[in-house]
C-alpha cells in the first residue's frame, strides 16, 4: 500500500499550478508512469552508471548524475558542458526512451511551451543530506526551450529564485510524480535544492531522483 506521507493531500487531484508567467507545477503528472520511469532509469544506469562529477572548482558533487539522449551534461576541471559521449565509457549516452520525450513534450505543452523536443535528459540522484546549490541552467545553446523537471521518490524543497542570484527565493516542495516546467521569461531563473531530508519512499527507498529535460544542442 502507498505510504500516506508520499501521496498527495487527501482529495487532491493532479492539477496545474502556475507559479509565475513561465513557471508551472504539474502536480503528480508523472505518477502513473513512475514505475516505468524507474525501470528505464535502471536500464540507463546499467549502461551509463551514476557518478559523482567534479566541479570546475575541484569539488566532488554530492548529487550523483547520469544522462540519456543525444547529449549528456558533464562537469570536470575544464568546466560544465554537454557532450555526445559519456566520458566514463567513451560511448554515446543511452538513448532517451520515446515515452520520456512524450512525457516531457506533453508537460511543456500543458505549461504553454508547444513543440518541445528535448535532446538531453540529466538524471540526478539525491541521498539524504544531498543538496544542489543555487544555479542557472545556462549551458544550453539557446534558451527558447523550457526546462522540464520530473521528481521521483522522496520529496525535496526546491528553491526558485529570480534572474539575479541576490533575489529572494520562493520555496516549494516537489513530490513524487510532480513535474515543474520553467521557460520563457523564467528560463534563466536561479534555482536549487535544499539538503534532502531522510525518509523511506515506497518505490525508491532513501532516495530522490530528478530528471531534467533540456534542449541543449
Ligand atoms: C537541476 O537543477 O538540475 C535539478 C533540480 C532538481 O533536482 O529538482
Ligand atoms: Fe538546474
Amino acid at each position: 500500500m502507498m505510504d500516506d506521507l508520499f501521496a498527495p493531500p487527501a482529495g487532491e487531484q493532479p492539477h496545474t499550478e502556475r507559479l509565475a508567467a513561465g513557471t508551472v507545477l504539474l502536480h503528480a503528472m508523472a505518477e502513473p508512469q513512475a514505475a516505468a520511469l524507474l525501470a528505464d532509469i535502471d536500464r540507463i544506469a546499467a549502461q551509463s552508471p551514476f557518478r559523482h562529477m567534479v566541479t570546475p572548482g575541484g569539488y566532488r558533487m554530492g548529487v550523483a548524475t547520469t544522462s540519456c539522449g543525444e547529449l549528456g551534461w558533464v562537469s570536470d576541471s575544464h568546466g560544465y558542458r554537454y557532450s555526445r559521449l559519456d566520458p566514463g565509457s567513451g560511448q554515446p549516452w543511452p538513448a532517451m526512451p520515446d515515452s520520456w520525450r512524450l512525457l516531457a513534450a506533453d508537460a511543456a505543452a500543458r505549461a504553454g511551451f508547444a513543440g518541445f523536443v528535448p535532446d538531453a535528459c540529466l538524471i540526478n540522484r539525491y541521498q539524504p543530506g544531498c543538496k544542489l546549490s543555487l544555479h542557472q541552467d545556462k549551458d544550453e545553446r539557446d534558451f527558447a526551450a523550457p526546462i522540464v523537471s520530473v521528481s521521483l521518490g522522496l520529496p525535496a524543497v526546491f528553491e526558485l529564485g529570480g534572474l539575479r542570484r541576490s533575489e529572494r527565493c520562493a520555496r516549494l516542495t516537489l513530490r513524487h510524480g510532480d513535474i515543474l516546467v520553467w521557460g520563457g521569461p523564467d528560463r534563466l531563473r536561479y534555482h536549487g535544492v535544499l539538503p534532502l531530508a531522510g525518509g523511506e519512499h515506497p518505490l525508491l527507498g532513501e532516495c530522490r531522483i530528478n530528471l531534467t529535460f533540456r534542449r541543449a544542442g
